[in-house]
């Protein structure tokens, strides 16, 4: 395997009970501390993505809007936000997406992307997949195709994967 993927792995912080007991929050904050690391991260994804005509790279407030835009760069495609509700300025239109306790909900930009565009979704983490959801059925309800989603990390005992149907995802950190 790549031996990149280690040195990434091992800058990735584990805090055990963060923001609640008995979870193990994965911190990519010392990921970003580290230069060659970050490097390592943006380049993996970009020597991935850099051939699939991909023309939008939409990234996942809060977190995907660190790896998305030098992927967007680094490829020629454009960055689209995806945000938490009430932030963006002009009309949206929104997706709700189930938690833990609750739902919430996610927004994009009308006009941001076409009907026929090829798009690459980009957070840093899935857990049980539904923020990747919504970004995905905002894309789709537009007429983008989505044509991969990608993360640094994924929980796999959640089975977020699962609930992504016949998308592809790619992640470089498997955790549990
Ligand atoms: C975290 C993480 C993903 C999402 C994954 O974001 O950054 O976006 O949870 O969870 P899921 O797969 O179960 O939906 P969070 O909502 O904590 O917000 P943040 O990125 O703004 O900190
Ligand atoms: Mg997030």
């Amino acid at each position: 395997t790549d031996g990149r993927i280690a040195g990434i792995s091992a800058a990735i912080r584990v805090i055990p009970d963060f923001p609640k007991p008995g979870i193990l929050f994965q911190d990519i904050t010392t990921l970003l501390l580290d230069p060659k690391a970050f490097k390592d991260t943006i380049d993996l994804f970009v020597e991935r993505y850099k051939d699939k005509d991909i023309s939008v790279v939409a990234g996942i407030e809060a977190r995907g809007f660190i790896f998305g835009p030098p992927i967007a760069l680094a490829i020629g495609a454009k960055f689209v936000p995806i945000r938490k509700p009430n932030k963006l300025p002009g009309e949206v239109i929104s997706e709700e997406y189930s938690l833990e306790y609750g739902t919430d909900k996610m927004e994009m930009h009308v006009g941001a992307v076409q009907a026929g565009e090829r798009a690459l979704v980009i957070d840093d983490l899935i857990a049980t997949g539904g923020t990747l959801c919504a970004a995905i059925s905002l894309l789709e309800r537009v007429g983008v195709q989505v044509v991969e989603c990608a993360c640094v990390i994924e929980l796999a005992d959640l089975k977020g994967r699962d609930r992504l149907g016949d998308r592809p995802l790619f992640v470089l950190v498997s955790s549990i």
